[in-house]
Formats: structure tokens, C-alpha cells, sequence
């Protein structure tokens, strides 16, 4: 990878930044200063320093997002269509952001950004049954059969068939419930359509924790950080 290219896309500065730094005589490699932005560099097995600074390169990265509603997980890009990948700044545009398993539209809360495939399979697919959890309001008060059907495992429409949840109702009472819902799969509008089952329906759905990493509470919607070494590791000793 060329020199300018790889301290840009660690987040160093722009392209043209990092031309001045070069000249400026400010970045090494290997401990030799460089003065060739077009340098070819091993991102992997050279040592490059900006300012004595080590230029760490990561070849992949894990944002944690709280996503905010009327934002789509992921998209193709349709004009006018905001997408969660949009809201993240330059110092990542250089990694292409996936989802580790989608939010509606309308839904907010923790979605995890990243560039690595394996770490997105094994966080959505059901055989390594990695734990989702919503807080969710609803019309219509849910109620103890709720939550044995819940257990039980749901039809929820077009054949499809719900897993064992769990269901912990917070409040129930004019009309209307809170509760918090965990479950460890992830189909199409899963949480909505088991609540519909029961014959509520969601109103408002956040998922706060995905297998015991909590959105973290400091993130207003549409802020994001990348997750700590302990949350990733918590994540990958999960899958
Ligand atoms: N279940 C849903 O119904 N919607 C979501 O966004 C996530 C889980």
C-alpha cells in the first residue's frame, strides 16, 4: 500500500495532510524518515511513525452506533435514503461498514458497524445463538400468557417459527406495556411480529445489548465509538 494512502486511511489527515507531513520530514519507516508519499509500504510488517507516533494499521474496525430512528441499517445508496454507514466521519470512510445485524427504519439503539464479514456471520447466525436484547413499548397490555408463549416459542406468520424467548414485562397498564424482550435470533421484524402474535403491537423498539455489550449510555442517537477491547472480546467468546 502506498505510504500517503495508508496514513489517510488510519485517520492521520487527508491525503494532502499527510503529503505535508512527508515533506515536512515527519513520518518514518522502519526508522529511516521518507520523503516518497508514493512509498510502498507492508501495512502489516513495516513500522510507520508520524511524528514519532506509531501508525497502528487495523484491517478491521467495530463501531458501536446508537442508531437513530428514520436511518436505514444499510442500504445501496438510493438518493435521498439516509444510511447508518452515512453518519460515520472520514477517519473510517476507508473501511466499507456492515451491519452485524439490522434495526428497522424505525428502530433505534445498539447496532454494531463493521468491516469483517466473519465477526457479522457469526454474531447473526442462529447456531451460535448470540443474545439480542429490546426494551419495547406497545399497544395493548402485555400479560403473563404473553410471556409463556413467548417462552414457548411463536408462529409468527409465513411459516415462520419463532425460538424460545424471553419476555419481562416492566409495566403494564392502560392499554399499553414497556417490557424488555430477548431473543436469540434474528428474523425479519422478529420482536414485532412475535408481539404481534400475542395481538399487541410494537410502538417504540431499541436494542440495548447484543451478547452482553450494552449500548453504551454516553451515545446520543447517531453517535457512535469503536467498541473496547473487552467488549470485542466478550463478542467473540460468544460465537
Ligand atoms: N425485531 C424487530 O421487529 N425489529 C427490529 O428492528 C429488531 C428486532
Amino acid at each position: 500500500m502506498r505510504l500517503d494512502k495508508l496514513l489517510a486511511n488510519m485517520g492521520t489527515g487527508s491525503r494532502r495532510d499527510v503529503k505535508k507531513l512527508i515533506a515536512g520530514r515527519h513520518v518514518k519507516v522502519n526508522g529511516a524518515t521518507v520523503t516518497d508519499p508514493g512509498l510502498e509500504v507492508s501495512p502489516e510488517s513495516d513500522e510507520v511513525t508520524c511524528r514519532g507516533e506509531r501508525v497502528q494499521y487495523k484491517p478491521f474496525v467495530y463501531l458501536m452506533m446508537n442508531k437513530p430512528g428514520g436511518v436505514l441499517s444499510c442500504g445501496d445508496g438510493a438518493p435521498g435514503v439516509k444510511v447508518c454507514a452515512d453518519l460515520v466521519g472520514d477517519d473510517y470512510s476507508f473501511y466499507e461498514l456492515s451491519p452485524a445485524g439490522r434495526l428497522d427504519a424505525d428502530s433505534e439503539g445498539l447496532l454494531i458497524l463493521t468491516n469483517d464479514g466473519e465477526f457479522i456471520h457469526n454474531i447473526i447466525s442462529p447456531n451460535k445463538k448470540v443474545k439480542k436484547t429490546y426494551y419495547i413499548r406497545t399497544l395493548g397490555e402485555l400479560n403473563e400468557k404473553d410471556i409463556e408463549a413467548f417462552k414457548e416459542g411463536l408462529d409468527i406468520g409465513n411459516g415462520e417459527k419463532a425460538k424460545s424467548a424471553e419476555l419481562e414485562i416492566i409495566k403494564s397498564e392502560k392499554g399499553a406495556s414497556e417490557a424488555i424482550v430477548r431473543i436469540s435470533e434474528g428474523k425479519y421484524h422478529q420482536v414485532k411480529r412475535m408481539v404481534k402474535a400475542c395481538g399487541k403491537t410494537v410502538t417504540y423498539l431499541k436494542r440495548i445489548s447484543v451478547g452482553g455489550v450494552e449500548l453504551d449510555p454516553g451515545l446520543a442517537p447517531g453517535e457512535y465509538r469503536e467498541l473496547t477491547d473487552d467488549e470485542l472480546t466478550k463478542l467473540k467468546n460468544k460465537t
